[in-house]
């Protein structure tokens, strides 16, 4: 299919919606622009439990793992797969986050062999669906990363947010061992935004994704 799913993640705090925001503003005709957890209906409800909701904080890791792939499952099979029929899908995080995040962020590596048989299940059991083809993830210093989320949140922290340095470590070298097996492209998130910027247009151009802006669309 010629159509690319491509994944955005990293670290809280390294500039991937600042990103995605910019990708947004020139590519709104050709590309369909999803999140995680989130992005239908069902997968919304989903997101307000386990990522607003203190008591999911309070629940099992297992819990908190599975709730990320309900609402992966929901929005594969009702968006993502229905959508890469006409056009490319860009999603703000995905897989790539629960690997980081719960695998290595919260320390709970006995979930990989349910990881894999999930990733199995929900990417590849019906005709039709699949893997996302890229996964981009900014790249930073977990001090810095973190040093942005405390500067930009003051106060109004997730529970995801308010974590400590070494756990941002975790979940940026949850993402270089998940880049070990899945095609990942890197990308310095030190830069300035507007290089960061080009960088991600660079990668997408060389991973063979032809994009549209709006602008040459209307000639
Ligand atoms: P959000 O504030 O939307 O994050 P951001 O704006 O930084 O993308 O909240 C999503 C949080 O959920 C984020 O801290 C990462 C976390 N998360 C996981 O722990 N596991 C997952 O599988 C996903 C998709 C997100």
């Amino acid at each position: 299919m010629k159509n690319k799913y491509v994944v955005f993640d990293g670290m809280d705090g390294t500039g991937k919606g600042t990103q995605i925001d910019l990708l947004k503003a020139k590519l709104r005709l050709s590309v369909l622009f999803t999140r995680e957890p989130g992005g239908t209906p069902f997968a919304e409800e989903i997101r307000k439990v386990v990522r607003d909701n203190p008591l999911a904080g309070k629940s099992t890791a297992l819990n908190n793992f599975l709730l990320f792939w309900a609402a992966r499952e929901d929005l594969l099979q009702n968006l993502i797969v229905p959508a890469l029929q006409t056009k490319h899908v860009f999603s703000d995080r995905g897989d790539s986050s629960t690997y980081a995040f719960q695998l290595w962020g919260e320390e709970h590596r006995e979930l990989l062999g349910l990881f894999k048989l999930l990733r199995k299940r929900v990417f590849d059991r019906n005709v039709g669906r699949r893997q996302p083809n890229l996964y981009i993830v900014f790249d930073l210093a977990a001090e810095v990363a973190r040093e942005r989320v405390m500067k930009a949140n003051r106060g109004d922290l997730n529970h995801f947010d308010a974590r400590d340095l070494a756990y941002y470590e975790r979940v940026r070298e949850g993402f270089h061992s998940f880049a070990k097996f899945n095609k990942v492209e890197f990308i310095d998130a030190t830069q300035s935004p507007e290089e960061v910027h080009q960088s991600v247009l660079e990668v997408l151009a060389k991973n063979g994704i032809k994009i549209m802006s709006t602008r040459e669309f209307f000639g």
